[in-house]
């Protein structure tokens, strides 16, 4: 018996959570799921969010739509971050309670947590202090979406809820060269370096600064556990409370790619926060933990990167 109530609408299936998700319950039987590209179904239009509620009538919803980019482009455009990320949010959580729908899951984020929150950092940090100012309009809308799912809980007794992952790698990640995450930004630096013949690669800062990565089909995992749960926390941290460092980190590319150069670092670049650590008591105490190990995770990463790159189709925007 499938506990997971079907059909499933992903929202934002095309994007890296997204298509781990479709791929996760591609191996449920007799789960329907049902997904729209952005030009069939802009999530911001509240009209469209309706009529196509009201004709496929979802059981499940798993948010994994945003409009995201790096501190560039948080920075540059505030104004489109928070409204856009509002608009779509707003648009699909009133359409799923109003259709009817008996499970919503909104993904959060470990970067919507304060600034200076405690390390490692718990569920209940979330609003304990202010936020980092060069994300703040993401992380307001992102959080006004969690608390939504959480008010209509309590005020209406439907099961919404949210996940907060940590940073994320695997397939249908963004390689763009100035706008990445650090481990798709290494991979394809260090790849790039071995193709050129350098003798040697540099990552930005000391190398020191310890940072916790999850493997992006672990959290779809962990999305279909949640949702199979009679009563899930409102929000509750995804990760694997394990942290390295850059440059170990650098190292385990430059060992899985075959770069045989040197890795130096650059101290006069920024080194951002020194620990970024997530707490997953909450988690593990209802019975999941994560199961793809790092070397494992950069390994089949890194065949992924090579299938994209080879045929001309990274993500790199
Ligand atoms: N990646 C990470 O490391 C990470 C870590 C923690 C949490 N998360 C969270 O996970 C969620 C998904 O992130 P992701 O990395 O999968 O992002 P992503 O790869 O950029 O995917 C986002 C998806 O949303 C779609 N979308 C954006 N605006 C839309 C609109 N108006 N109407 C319809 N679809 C729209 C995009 O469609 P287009 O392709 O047409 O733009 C894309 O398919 C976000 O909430 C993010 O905060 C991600």
């Amino acid at each position: 018996m499938n506990r997971i109530q079907s059909p499933v609408f992903i929202a934002g299936h095309g994007g890296m959570v997204g298509s781990a998700v479709c791929r996760r319950l591609a191996k449920e039987p007799n789960v329907r799921v049902i997904t729209r590209t952005r030009q069939d179904l802009d999530l911001c239009d509240e009209a469209q969010v309706n009529r196509f509620f009201e004709e496929e009538k979802p059981a499940t919803v798993i948010f994994a739509a945003a409009k995201v980019g790096g501190i560039l482009a948080n920075k540059m455009y505030p104004v489109e971050f928070l409204t856009d990320n509002l608009r779509q949010e707003l648009a699909t959580i009133h359409a799923s309670y109003q259709h009817g729908v008996k499970r919503f899951l909104f993904l959060g984020s470990t970067c919507i947590y304060p600034r200076m929150a405690k390390q490692p950092i718990l569920e209940s940090e979330l609003l304990a202090s202010p936020l980092e100012p060069t994300n703040e309009a993401y992380a307001l809308a992102k959080i006004a979406g969690l608390k939504l799912c959480q008010y209509f809980r309590q005020q209406y007794g439907v099961l919404f809820h949210s996940a907060m992952p940590t940073n994320l790698y695997g397939p249908g990640d963004n390689y763009h060269p100035d706008h990445s995450h650090v481990l798709p930004g290494l991979i394809r630096r260090i790849h790039e370096a071995k193709l050129a013949g350098d003798a040697s690669v540099t990552i930005w800062g000391t190398g020191t600064p310890l940072r916790e990565f999850l493997h992006v089909d672990d959290l779809a995992d962990a999305i279909l556990h949640l949702c199979e749960l009679d009563n899930p926390p409102d929000w509750v941290n995804v990760g694997t409370s394990l942290d390295h460092s850059i440059l170990t980190l650098a190292t385990l590319v430059a060992k899985t790619i075959g770069f045989t150069g040197a890795i130096l670092t650059d101290p006069t670049r920024p080194d951002g926060t020194p620990r970024k650590l997530t707490d997953t008591t909450l988690l593990r105490s209802t019975g999941w933990a994560p199961k793809i190990e790092l070397e494992q995770g950069i390994r089949d990463t890194y065949q992924c990167f090579l299938r994209e790159f080879d045929s001309g189709h990274l993500r790199s925007k």
